[in-house]
């Protein structure tokens, strides 16, 4: 009997955000693979291990297996090179995890941040663990809330307005400014703060950090007015927290 293996999304940040679904697949699982990425990021870590504290109603049948994340370079200059050798790094480290602990007829999970079909690697790199062919598994995606809709909900705002089209961005591509004929434009993976760059008037920026956690930031306005606002309390709170996770939506007025 194959291995089984959910794919379960858990929101941005908020255990109250994780879906029936979601908590229902949990309760299933008997090995949960936690990627670690070193200790800036251990909150990121330790909000799944609360998840599980909070939704699995009986601990003692699952183990969790930590894997931890091969280092990235987060500002290459061969992107595609640097981020296909990380992809390889991380599969050689999935594979051997899922060799070890993922057994004929068991259950296994992933938990990913938000929703994984919006820039999470997860369903690629497992991907190229099954084409190597050492292991498998039936594969099932769980949806989560994304940090992209809570951003939106926060604001109180529909991310497109009438008959109008959205597009969704990571903010390296903001480098030559906002994407010709683009109305709202939703920047995501902000190493920096792309949008300083960006200088056209009649902007509008919906911005929101750390969405559905206690440290959460929401500011909006006009962005040739407030982009120094957003950019002093970002780097106030990355400094404070060790890490920043931001998402914005950029408005161009009709
Ligand atoms: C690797 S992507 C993961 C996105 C995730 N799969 C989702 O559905 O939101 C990480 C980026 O998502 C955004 N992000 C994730 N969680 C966030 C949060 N709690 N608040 C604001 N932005 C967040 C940021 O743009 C961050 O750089």
């Amino acid at each position: 009997m194959t291995a089984r293996l959910s794919v379960i999304g858990i929101g941005p940040g908020d255990p109250a955000q994780v879906t029936v679904e979601a908590i229902e697949a949990m309760n299933a699982v008997e090995v949960f693979f936690v990627v670690t990425k070193g200790p800036d990021k251990q909150e990121l870590v330790d909000l799944r291990f609360e998840i599980l504290r909070r939704y699995v109603r009986e601990p003692s049948r699952y183990e969790t297996v930590e894997i931890r994340d091969p280092d990235r370079d987060r500002t290459p200059s061969e992107y595609r090179a640097t981020v296909a050798a990380w992809r390889t790094a991380r599969a050689d480290a999935w594979e051997a995890a899922l060799r070890e602990h993922l057994h004929e007829g068991s259950h296994g999970a992933f938990l990913v941040w938000g929703d994984p079909a919006l820039y999470d690697s997860t369903l690629d790199v497992l991907a190229d663990v099954l084409a190597r062919g050492q292991v498998a598994f039936d594969q099932h995606v769980i949806p989560g809330i994304s940090s992209v809709q809570i951003l939106a909900a926060r604001h109180g705002i529909a991310l497109n307005r009438i008959g109008g089209a959205i597009e969704i961005t990571p903010a390296r591509r903001l480098a030559d400014g906002l994407p010709s004929g683009a109305e709202d434009v939703v920047v995501m993976l902000d190493a920096a703060t792309a949008f300083t760059a960006i200088s056209e008037p009649g902007v509008h920026i919906y911005w929101g950090a750390y969405l559905g956690s206690p440290d959460e930031l929401l500011i909006d306005g006009p962005l040739d007015e407030i982009a120094g606002e957003i950019e002093r309390v970002r780097a106030e709170a990355k400094e404070r927290k060790g890490w920043m996770f931001d998402t914005y939506l950029l408005r161009r007025a009709r």
